[in-house]
């Protein structure tokens, strides 16, 4: 339930490894090693394929971390209506895991959401453990905006996706006013999700 959702879902923690590097939005310069990280997982049916043309037009929802003038990790905030966002092209370049860089995109990208003042942010991944923890919990993935499907059509997986549909609460009054996206204006792009815990590694 979404009312049972702790205070640690919706807080961002300090001092954690990876708080070292900086978060930027992207330039258009950075396409080219965007496509290149994404692209690397893509083709090991990872990540959905992203192409010079969908990046650039979607330049704008990229957060990017640059260490040593090399782009080691990307991602994306994209809105599907005023109140719900989706976090996607998550990817931290292979040998650039596990040093906190994933987190830091996660919470800038957080960060970015709670600024628009959005109530949740929602992703599809293979990685549910390590959404868990970043506060997020699973949901059904057919309880989520039907938007989020534009990209399923493009992906190799559509007759067979097993992506886990995750969401993260930002404001803990999304959960006492959930009934206003079921208000008929909202109601084609928003249902309310039922949380799950996560099972986290
Ligand atoms: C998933 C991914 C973004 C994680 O980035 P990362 O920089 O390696 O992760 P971090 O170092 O920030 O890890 C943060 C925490 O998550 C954990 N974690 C990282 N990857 C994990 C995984 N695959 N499963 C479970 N937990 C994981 C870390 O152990 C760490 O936990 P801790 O804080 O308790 O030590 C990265 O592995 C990646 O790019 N994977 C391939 C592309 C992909 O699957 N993207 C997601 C698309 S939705």
């Amino acid at each position: 339930m979404i009312s049972g959702l702790t205070e640690d879902a919706i807080v961002e923690q300090a001092g954690r490894a990876g708080s070292h590097f900086a978060v930027r939005k992207a330039q258009m310069h950075d396409i080219g090693p965007i496509l290149t990280v994404i692209n690397g997982y893509a083709a090991k049916g990872v990540m959905l394929p992203r192409t010079e043309l969908d990046v650039s037009e979607d330049i704008r929802d990229f957060s990017v971390i640059v260490s040593e003038g090399r782009l080691v990790g990307c991602g994306a905030l994209h809105f599907y209506s005023p109140s719900i966002g989706e976090i996607r092209s998550l990817a931290v370049a292979e040998d650039a895991k596990t040093l906190g860089i994933g987190r830091r995109l996660i919470e800038a990208l957080v960060r970015e959401a709670s600024h628009y003042s959005l109530d949740a942010v929602f992703a599809f991944t293979y990685v549910p453990g390590f959404f868990g923890k970043m506060g997020f919990q699973e949901v059904e993935r057919g309880e989520l905006p039907l938007k989020a499907w534009k990209d399923c059509v493009r992906c190799p997986k559509f007759q067979c996706c097993d992506e886990i549909a995750v969401m993260r609460v930002l404001r803990p009054e999304y959960g006492a006013n959930s009934q206003r996206y079921l208000q008929p204006e909202d109601s084609h792009l928003v249902q309310l999700p039922v949380l799950r815990q996560l099972d986290r590694r």
